[in-house]
């Protein structure tokens, strides 16, 4: 990939952004392992620093740049893979000279094999989307949607769980436009054997001992699947975690970021889903401060946020994007983006808060995932909620904990007697 004979060059990757970008890395590792490459766990041993980069806010492009920089200031060879390979390509050339460049869709031909990191697996079913929303620049970086073919997929899984995954999390940039390009058509019907309902099931029907986490789901492709989505997420392998992004309570806002979606169509997506499943956590995404939000828009964010309290928010200060359409527009003061995203953010962790509270007390079966960073460990229950425990336990173990104290965006638990 570099080129020339690469055996026992020392390689450290740095991923930023989202889960899918974090599989890309786990691919690259497959390969660069494969063609000789050392992989090391610490840049100051490396020949070699891949940064896997993000774009999707101005903050992280900056913090990504600086990270670039201050590698380069050490002597390092940087290498530049991820969104901004493929988005900004001008910028980085202007900033670094000829830098090496690995962009995403060198990546997605790699065969779909991902290295297991503890008991996570990640798996990568997609990449592009079908939308055109003009505040996003991924669009850019990722391209028109591309699906996997299923048995790639469930070949993927399969290697995983045999390696020893607990839980495999399925990511894409959008988890329900899945197929969408390979026959499957909007207003699909549940013999559509194309779509990701069908693919869950292919999936769930592995065996072995593990749990799917799906990754985020677009609205306006959720919309013509959702009865036989919800389905295939009773299936006991699955997480019952919706991860639906609303980006806003206006309809005119959501028209102006060219959402083909309205605020009704997503509460009813959200009533379906907590109809069907008392215990699930409903995890949404807000822009706030879009170039043509008022106050009266903002406020409808606000009360579509207490109406539906969703479990898990999270929550971007609109940034421009370039070469997007919505950068275009002119930008509302930072003073009042940032006065609206306080508002946003208190109201939400207030709400948040009240949830978890009221699950103290209660007694639940977890999966331990990961390690805490402050020791301990991190489990999930069947909703995909956080859960910390301060005791060290195997990565993989299951057991029957009791929730003793309630944070805005985690649990803590100890082992129930
Ligand atoms: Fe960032 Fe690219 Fe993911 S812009 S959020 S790494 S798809």
């Amino acid at each position: 990939m570099f080129g020339g004979t690469d055996k026992g060059t020392k390689v450290y990757i740095e991923t930023f952004g989202c889960t899918a970008n974090l599989g890309d890395e786990r691919r690259l590792r497959v390969m660069l392992r494969r063609s000789g490459y050392e992989l090391v766990s610490d840049e100051t041993q490396a020949d070699i620093v891949i940064v896997n980069t993000c774009t999707v806010v101005q903050r992280t492009e900056l913090n990504v740049l600086r990270r670039i920089e201050e590698l380069r200031e050490r002597g390092k060879e940087v290498v530049v893979a991820g969104c901004m390979a493929a988005a900004q390509p001008e910028l980085l050339r202007a900033k670094f000279g000829d830098v090496k460049l690995i962009t995403p869709a060198e990546v997605q031909r790699l065969p779909l094999d991902f290295e297991l990191d503890g008991v996570i697996g990640i798996v990568n079913i997609a990449n592009g989307c079908v939308g055109n929303c003009t505040y996003c620049i991924v669009k850019r970086a990722r391209g028109k949607l591309r699906s996997y073919e299923t048995h790639e997929i469930v070949r993927a899984v399969e290697n995983l769980v045999h390696r020893g995954a607990k839980e495999i999390r399925l990511t894409a940039q959008d988890c329900s436009a899945y197929g969408l390009d390979r026959g499957g058509c909007s207003g699909s019907s549940s013999r559509d054997r194309s779509r990701l309902p069908s693919l869950l099931s292919e999936v769930t029907a592995v065996p072995g001992d593990f749990k799917m986490r799906v990754g985020m789901m677009n609205p306006f492709t959720l919309l013509d699947i959702l009865d036989e989505t919800l389905d295939a997420f009773e299936h006991e392998k699955v997480f019952k975690f919706f991860h639906v992004p609303v980006q806003s309570g206006s309809d005119s806002v959501l028209r102006d970021m060219k959402r083909p979606y309205s605020v009704e169509d997503f509460k009813e997506i959200a009533r379906s889903i907590r109809r069907k499943f008392k215990d699930c956590v409903l995890c949404t995404d807000f822009i706030i401060g879009f170039p043509t939000e008022t106050e009266e828009d903002f406020q409808q964010s606000l009360e579509l946020l207490k109406e539906l309290k969703p479990e898990k928010v999270n929550i971007t200060r609109f940034s421009p994007r370039p070469g997007t359409e919505a950068a275009k527009l002119k930008d509302l003061l930072e003073r009042e983006k940032k006065r609206r995203s306080r508002i946003f953010a208190e109201t939400y962790h207030k709400i948040a808060l009240e949830k978890n509270q009221e699950l103290v007390g209660a007694v639940k079966e977890v999966l331990v995932t990961e390690e805490g960073v402050k020791g301990g460990v991190i489990a999930r229950d069947a909703a995909y909620r956080t859960i910390v425990l301060k005791e060290r336990l195997p990565l993989g173990m299951k057991l029957t904990v009791k929730i003793v104290g309630a944070k805005s965006t985690y649990l803590v638990a100890t082992p129930a007697a």
